[in-house]
């Protein structure tokens, strides 16, 4: 049974087959902010199972994804596995602030969805800024993006359960939240919460980091009470 966040993404989980209906929703959203075309090299942080290599390996010059989850990344792998522009990395989760799998390489775009509230607390997150500033190439735009700013699990189920209905996707809702709800995902969720860190913070470290960062006007998770922060170098 997983006990912490890092054990449970390497399980088998209720988000395997989950993910990707709110992923198609970011993914409708996200170029307005992120212009693709085929020079650009990618960065996907959390990579898990390739919902964005899925979209986008065709039309940018590269993606590297990387993720604690050898389970994600050997799914992703088999199903990019004809595809050379696009390489997964597994991240030690012990140590996954070092990004030595892609020392060296510089990125256009940089992408982490819904991760951040799985680390253990901001002075990592921090961290993970020093990190995207170093492997950001100049003219690169980095989108974290479903941050959960304030507490709250009430407002985070209401709120996707409204977006799934408008979506017409409330009976895919329903039964996930139902499973969730008796998996290991409720027992972690509750014993180690997620990591919430107010707007104000997140500027204040992005400040303190020399980062030129805003959050977007708009929702584009499907969760619209998170927030995406846009850093541009
Ligand atoms: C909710 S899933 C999101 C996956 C993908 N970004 C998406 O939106 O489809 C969270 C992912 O973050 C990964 N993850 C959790 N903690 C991480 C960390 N500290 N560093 C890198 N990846 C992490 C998990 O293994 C999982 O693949």
């Amino acid at each position: 049974m997983a006990e912490t966040w890092l054990d449970f993404w390497q399980q088998e989980n209720e988000f395997d087959d989950s993910m990707t209906a709110n992923y198609n929703y970011f993914l409708a959203r996200v170029e307005q902010y992120v212009p693709l075309s085929k020079t650009r090299r990618v960065l996907d942080i959390g990579s898990g199972p390739a919902n964005l290599e899925d979209a986008w390996h065709d039309r940018v010059a590269e993606i590297d994804g990387i993720d604690i989850s050898k389970r994600y990344n050997e799914i992703a792998r088999a199903k990019h596995a004809a595809h050379p522009n696009v390489r997964f990395h597994d991240l030690d989760a012990d140590d996954y602030l070092n990004f030595s799998v892609i020392d060296g390489k510089k990125f256009d775009v940089i992408i982490v969805m819904s991760v951040v509230q799985y680390y253990r607390n901001a002075a990592e997150v921090e961290q993970l800024l020093a990190q995207i500033k170093k492997v950001a190439a100049p003219g690169a735009k980095a989108l974290i993006c479903d941050l959960i700013v304030a507490e709250g699990m009430l407002g985070d189920i209401v709120s996707i359960l409204g977006k799934s209905l408008r979506q017409g996707q409330l009976l895919m809702m329903l039964k996930l939240l139902f499973r969730l709800r008796f998996s290991s995902y409720y027992t972690i969720r509750k014993e180690n919460g997620f990591l919430v860190i107010p707007e104000r913070e997140w500027l204040a470290m992005c400040k303190r980091q020399g980062l030129n960062a805003t959050f977007l006007p708009e929702p584009i998770t499907m969760q619209e009470e998170r927030k995406t922060l846009m850093i541009q170098f």
